[in-house]
């Protein structure tokens, strides 16, 4: 593994009074409500004191620090992926979807243990976070500046960066919206922000969802195999449409989809009503501004 051997720190805001916090090598500190943040293994938690975490979000932390620890941070099974192959391929589609990056200040939001945004280490200033702490010691790691902070409130200034990703998170919130507007926030206008997610106008998504709901319990048992689902609170899913919406209120333009129909490799233009259908997961890239 390659990594950069100097990391051009970032500017960071306290995340419980939005004041620029002063660092040195070690220690970052609020001048104005005297906070001071003691990294953990070279990580920085930025997370608020007034801890706004909702029951599904501890429900969530707990799932991926227990995934990191059991798996390990090497492989895509530690973030629930069908396989390597397709999450390989997926990425790679999406990194070059992305654009080529070069002398960019990028983030990562949800960045997991940084297997997706490693690839940008070496030319880029990228930053990670991530409420798992054991998914952003990971991404340490790999080269990524990382801090543990809630997606739904970033401890950045407005315009701190050239792009944002997020890749399979908004499932996982609980405040998705709020999660792409403080992504929109950070970006530079002219930056690109680029996600993916599942898609909600997936029959198996919309299946899994109904079966989690099903009151009868055999029902559920013989259809889990086909409609797979989870007990703890249900992934969210949204539609091409609706993230194109809300990004267009949120100022960005050139909002374009596309559908990945995992677990297979093939993908497509997203928008089309049998292709959303049958395809589970959905990608979406905008530039800000
Ligand atoms: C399915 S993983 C994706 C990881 C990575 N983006 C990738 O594709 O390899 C989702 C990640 O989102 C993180 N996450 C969930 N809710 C979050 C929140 N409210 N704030 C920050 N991170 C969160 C999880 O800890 C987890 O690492
Ligand atoms: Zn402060």
């Amino acid at each position: 593994m390659h990594l950069k051997q100097k990391i051009n720190h970032s500017p960071i805001t306290c995340p419980d009074c939005s004041a620029p916090l002063v660092r040195d090598e070690e220690l970052a500190n609020c001048d104005q409500c005297k906070r001071e943040f003691v990294p953990r293994s070279g990580v920085h938690n930025l997370w608020p004191k007034i801890n706004e975490q909702t029951e599904e979000d501890l429900w969530w932390e707990e799932r991926f620090d227990k995934l990191v620890r059991e798996r390990g941070p090497d492989t895509a099974k530690v973030c629930e992926y069908y396989d390597e192959e397709s999450y390989s391929e997926k990425k790679s589609q999406l990194i070059q979807w992305m654009g080529p990056q070069k002398n960019k200040r990028l983030i990562d939001i949800g960045c997991g243990p940084g297997l997706f945004a490693k690839e940008w280490v070496n030319d880029n200033d990228v930053v990670g976070v991530d409420q798992s702490f054991e998914m952003v010691s990971a991404a340490a790691s790999r080269g990524l500046e990382a801090f543990r902070a809630p997606a739904d409130n970033l401890p950045f200034p407005d315009s701190t960066f050239d792009g944002a990703v997020l890749i399979e998170i908004l499932q996982a919130v609980s405040r998705p919206m709020t999660v792409l507007k403080e992504a929109v926030r950070v970006v530079k206008p002219g930056g690109v922000i680029m996600m993916s997610t599942h898609n909600g106008a997936s029959l198996v998504k919309r299946m899994s969802y109904a079966l989690l709901h099903h009151k009868n319990k055999l029902v559920r048992r013989l259809l889990s195999p086909v409609f797979p689902y989870h007990d703890g609170p249900a992934h969210l899913t949204f539609t091409y449409r609706e993230l194109e919406r809300e990004l267009a209120v949120l100022g960005c333009r050139e909002v374009t989809g596309q559908y990945f129909y995992l677990p297979t490799t093939y993908r497509g233009p997203a928008g089309g009503l049998l292709q959303g259908l049958l395809a589970p997961s959905l990608a979406v890239r905008a530039v800000v501004g």
